[in-house]
């Protein structure tokens, strides 16, 4: 890092968290703020995306002017800003979008729109905290497991990307959150599995591994299937009801999630071997289960292939992921131009 480094506001409202970053040289984030609407969403069970949009823009401000405070910087100090134009929700997105323009029109900065799963894979290469980076290997082979996504990605350069395999039907962190809720456990779903997980067996249930032949795809629809019958068949009076007995709660929490993990870690293996990976990366809200981040190191010791995920708080949705893609995206295709759209879905490359 030189001192003129160039530092980089992100901002990021693709789904229920608000959130501004400023990273410098691309690595080293100097603040990063996230407002979760976590507590709002949670009586109704999900997000809603119109009350969403709506938080979002109550708090954009004061979430931007909190991360250049932090960072101790101000706007003459900005080399340019990056905002996530896809995928995500229309509405939430079009908050973030527009604060970003508003902030590019005032102050005659570089604006570049942002593809989320890229900003997830990127934060592997930040530096925060006590996360030491690590420096890309290419190609190295990245599994995007979030709640709308679970892609297999190559990367064989900065901005070069194919899709080796995704999901037909859930993504990952929804087939866990799903499973979550039929399990009566509470909302956000993905964290609240992994918790009662770390107290049972995840050989108590031999849950499917379902397997799409012929290629790294994911389907993770039949696997919620089996769990709900499983439910059924061991008298529990309906879904979405706690089972009473915890020890038999934590059990099929345990089994189920670890039916995903082996799923998303057999794919990700088989072609990270098929296309001679030097890495293999974790990203995505779903990187931050506690049993995928243990057994995909374990894969990789196995393999012999290096492995990495970022820090927790880099994991779910954040904004430094989004200035890094920003800087490097900067450099190389320049700004966008203010017309530019937010986009409901937004491949990040195509699919092999
Ligand atoms: O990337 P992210 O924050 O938002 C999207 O882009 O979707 O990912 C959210 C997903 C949710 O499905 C959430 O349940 C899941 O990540 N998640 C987890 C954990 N923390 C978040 N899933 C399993 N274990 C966790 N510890
Ligand atoms: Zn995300």
């Amino acid at each position: 890092m030189t001192p003129e480094a160039p530092i980089i506001l992100g901002i990021e409202t693709s789904c229920d968290e608000t959130a501004a970053a400023v990273v410098r040289d691309g690595i080293e984030v100097l603040s990063s703020v996230v407002a979760s609407q976590e507590a709002v969403h949670a009586r109704f069970g999900g997000i809603v995306p119109e009350i969403a949009s709506r938080k979002h823009a109550e708090v954009i401000t004061a979430v931007v002017e909190e991360a250049l405070t932090e960072a101790g910087v101000s706007w003459p100090d900005l080399a340019g800003m990056a905002v996530t134009q896809g995928p995500g929700l229309v509405g939430s997105l079009l908050v973030g979008l527009s604060a970003a323009k508003g902030y590019a029109l005032a102050t005659g900065l570089p604006l570049v729109g942002i593809n989320h799963l890229e900003g997830h894979l990127l934060a592997n290469f930040l530096r925060f905290g006590d996360a030491e980076p690590i420096t890309p290997d290419f190609p190295l082979v990245c599994l995007i497991a979030s709640g709308g996504h679970s892609d297999i990605l190559l990367m064989r350069d900065l901005g070069v990307y194919k899709i080796l395999g995704w999901t037909k039907d859930d993504a990952a962190g929804e087939a866990l959150d799903k499973g979550a809720r039929v399990l009566g456990l509470p909302y956000p779903g993905g964290p609240a599995l992994d918790a009662a997980a770390r107290q049972g067996k995840p050989t108590a249930i031999a849950f499917p591994r379902p397997q799409v032949s012929g290629s790294f795809d994911f389907s993770f629809s039949g696997l919620k299937t089996a769990l709900v019958r499983h439910i059924q068949a061991a008298g529990a009076p309906d879904t979405g009801t706690a089972l009473s007995n915890v020890a038999a709660l934590s059990d099929i929490a345990a089994s189920y999630q670890e039916a995903v993990v082996d799923t998303l870690i057999r794919n990700t293996t088989a072609a990270a071997k098929r296309f001679s990976a030097k890495q293999m990366l974790l990203a995505g809200g779903v990187a931050a289960n506690s049993r995928l981040r243990t057994k995909f190191a374990e894969a990789g010791r196995k393999l012999g292939i290096p492995t990495h995920y970022p820090p927790l708080s880099l994991c779910t949705d954040n904004a430094a992921m989004i200035a890094a893609a920003g800087h490097f995206r900067l450099l190389r295709h320049g700004s966008d131009a203010l017309d530019m759209d937010a986009f409901s879905s937004l491949p990040v490359a195509e699919h092999v």
